[in-house]
Formats: C-alpha cells, sequence, structure tokens
C-alpha cells in the first residue's frame, strides 16, 4: 500500500471509480507534486541534491516510489530536449519549482506550445505525447547554482516511455520505446523517505 501521504490522500476513503490500473487520479498526482515542490523548498530532500546541478546535462533524481507512484525532481538545462514522447501506461503530472519550462503537446494534427513558470502545474492523461525543453524564459543567467527544477509524478511508477517524430503527413509516428529502471540508489533513498511518513 502507499505511504506517500496518508493525510493528503485519503485514497482508503475513496471509491475506486476508474478503470485505469491506478488508484491515483490526476488530481491526486497534482497535490502530492504540489507538496513535494514545498518539501523540496523547505530542505527536506537536501541530502540527495548536490550543492551545483550539472550545468550541461538534465539532471533526475527520483524522490519516493512504491507499487503504484512515483516521484522525481529534474533539473533543467539549455538546449537539452526530452524529445517528444510519452509516458507509456502511467498517468503524470508536474509543479515547476523555479525557472521555466516549455511544452510541445501534440493535439492529434500539431504541436501546441505553453510554458509553464515557477508555480505552474501540468498534469499527463494517457495518451499525452510532449517534448520538455528549458525555457529561454528561465533566469538567463541561472547556472548549477540557480537551476530550473520541476517535480513530477507518474502513477503506476513510469516504467518506459515511447519517442515519436512529426511525419511530413502531419501524423505521429512512434520511433521507438525504451524501459526506464531506479538503480539502487535511487530505491534507498525512496526507503528513507517512507520511513519518515
Ligand atoms: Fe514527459
Amino acid at each position: 500500500m502507499s505511504t506517500f501521504s496518508s493525510s493528503a490522500i485519503s485514497r482508503t476513503d475513496r471509491p475506486i471509480t476508474s478503470a485505469l490500473p491506478t488508484p491515483y487520479r490526476l488530481a491526486d498526482l497534482l497535490r502530492i507534486v504540489d507538496e513535494t515542490a514545498d518539501d523540496v523548498l523547505s530542505g527536506r530532500f537536501d541530502h540527495v541534491i548536490p550543492a551545483e546541478f550539472p550545468a550541461e546535462e538534465r539532471w533526475a533524481r527520483r524522490l519516493y516510489a512504491d507499487e503504484d507512484l512515483d516521484v522525481w525532481l529534474i533539473s533543467w538545462v539549455p538546449e537539452r530536449s526530452t524529445d517528444l514522447h510519452d509516458h507509456a501506461g502511467s498517468l503524470g503530472a508536474l509543479t515547476v519549482i523555479s525557472g521555466a519550462v516549455t511544452e510541445e503537446r501534440w493535439t492529434g494534427s500539431e504541436l501546441r506550445e505553453r510554458v509553464l513558470v515557477a508555480g505552474d502545474q501540468a498534469a499527463f492523461p494517457l495518451g499525452w505525447v510532449h517534448e520538455v525543453t528549458r525555457a529561454p524564459e528561465s533566469a538567463p543567467n541561472a547556472g548549477p547554482l540557480d537551476p530550473t527544477l520541476s517535480v513530477h509524478a507518474y502513477s503506476p511508477p513510469l516504467t518506459a516511455m515511447s519517442y515519436y517524430e512529426v511525419t511530413g503527413r502531419g501524423t505521429l509516428r512512434r520511433t521507438h520505446t525504451e524501459l526506464t529502471t531506479a538503480d539502487d540508489h535511487e530505491l534507498r533513498i525512496a526507503t528513507r523517505f517512507e520511513e519518515w511518513q
């Protein structure tokens, strides 16, 4: 059973009304990333956050994981796109903590862009295909000590991502699928976080 935050989520008090393979709704994930963003800002995860984020490559750390949920902290760097991808069978949500990111989402006929700044949230239902990059609107001088950060939650935990390209006919073509796995270090962190609940 998930132990993320029993007081905030109250999963057991709510009948499962969805056929999706997760007890969480998008609204739950939005609340979780919001709470975790507060936790990051209050220093709760300082023990897993580097004093200086990498300046050249995107940095990601799993902050929490159980059988229903995983939560990530990501540091974005200029000109390092995620490429166009989905989240396989997982629902997702994010909160931007600092700086700004640009999301280009596939609408079914085109890519639509929006900029998400600190405090903004976004939810990703099944089938959501998007590409995320650090926005030029992020502080122009932001560097390793002033990063662009966001918190992401996925349920069920993210195990695969498919990648896409837009064809000359204005359609989406899946190019490949990658499996995602947590390494031992990340799982140890998750265990420690669970113990604090
Ligand atoms: Fe994504």
